[in-house]
């Protein structure tokens, strides 16, 4: 038999209380969210007559994300990275400040303190026997059309089985992830390896909510950046190579048209032997354009909780209350 309780004054009081809205102290901000969170589920559980077992079974799986750290895997899944996304760019255009190369999710695997190198440089290690060789060049410009030189370029990817550095035990520290300075021309060029796609662990919390809903957990190939310079807006994106099964199908919702780039393939002799290598090698271009902006605060990338950045400011945000 189906009841309705949630819009008894019984129930709402009781909302009340259990938000500390009759609480002098707490944070103003966390109980109103809290309050209508809790409302929303509380309807939720009503209107589908969810029984205790759903929501003991709901609560395991909770239990079991949280133990495995990956609620930052799940978000992008469930689409909170690219509304968050979506809601910056709707800010950009309503300041104004629209323009420039697309930005998309950062995902949840960057790890900040990368070795920096000028211009050119090195990412792998030498120890992927999978992984094909890839050349990423590009230029920093304006809007304009200008080199941006002296632009921060921070470039991750993952290795030929899909995996990252510091995520992945196996590899060695700071693997296929590098700070780039541009040169004069604004231009980078960083030899590495061509990235494999990633897929959710198969037995993972965060795979087993996706099977509840029929879909997978697959990502494209593809490689991450973060671009800043004075004076420009910070730019988090990242390109997905053209022609991988998932290019246009990404689990994490992270596709966008601008940011599709092809890995052309070298085989011959001739361009083999002008780079000196020994073997087949693909070039990847991804040129950026940044947008201008006065406002400090736009200038750097937002925050959140990283691995390895700013370990003291990170304690002490957990530890308060001022943000849910
Ligand atoms: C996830 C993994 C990624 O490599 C990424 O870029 C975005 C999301 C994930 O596991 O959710
Ligand atoms: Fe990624």
């Amino acid at each position: 038999m189906t009841v309705k309780i949630f819009d008894t004054p019984e129930v709402q009081d009781f909302l009340n209380t259990v938000a500390g809205l009759d609480q002098d102290s707490g944070n103003e901000r966390a109980k109103q969210i809290l309050h209508r969170l809790l409302s929303d589920l509380y309807r939720l559980i009503d209107d589908y007559d969810v029984t205790p077992e759903e929501f003991w079974n709901a609560v395991s799986l909770l239990n079991a994300l949280g133990h495995g750290t990956q609620f930052g895997l799940l978000a992008p899944g469930l689409g909170f990275d690219h509304y968050l996304d979506m809601r910056m760019d709707a800010q950009d255009e309503a300041r104004g400040l629209a323009g420039g190369t697309p930005r998309t999710i950062e995902g949840p695997l960057y790890v900040a303190g990368a070795p920096e190198v000028h211009g050119r440089g090195r990412m792998d290690d030498g120890r992927d026997s999978d992984g094909e060789t890839m050349w990423l060049t590009g230029q920093v410009r304006d809007t304009d059309g200008n080199p941006v030189a002296g632009a921060k370029v921070e470039v991750w990817h993952a290795n030929s089985k899909g995996g990252y550095s510091f995520f992945d035990p196996t590899q060695s520290e700071y693997n296929l992830r590098r700070s780039i300075i541009t040169d004069s021309q604004g231009r980078y060029a960083v030899r590495s390896i061509i990235p494999s796609g990633y897929g959710c662990p198969p037995d993972s919390p965060t795979q087993q909510l996706l099977d509840l809903l029929g879909r997978h957990g697959q990502r494209p190939a593809h490689i991450h950046y973060f671009i800043s310079a004075p004076g420009y807006k910070h730019l988090t994106t990242q390109i997905n190579l053209a022609g991988d099964p998932y290019t246009f199908d990404d689990f994490a919702y992270a596709t966008r048209e601008e940011l599709v780039v092809p890995a052309n393939r070298f085989e011959d002799q001739d361009a083999i032997a002008r780079r000196e290598l020994d073997g087949p090698f693909s070039e990847v271009t991804f040129d950026i354009e940044l947008a201008r902006t006065d406002d400090p605060e736009l200038q750097h990338r937002h925050k959140r909780p990283r691995a390895k950045e700013d370990e003291q400011d990170q304690a002490s945000q957990l530890a308060g209350t001022a943000k849910v």
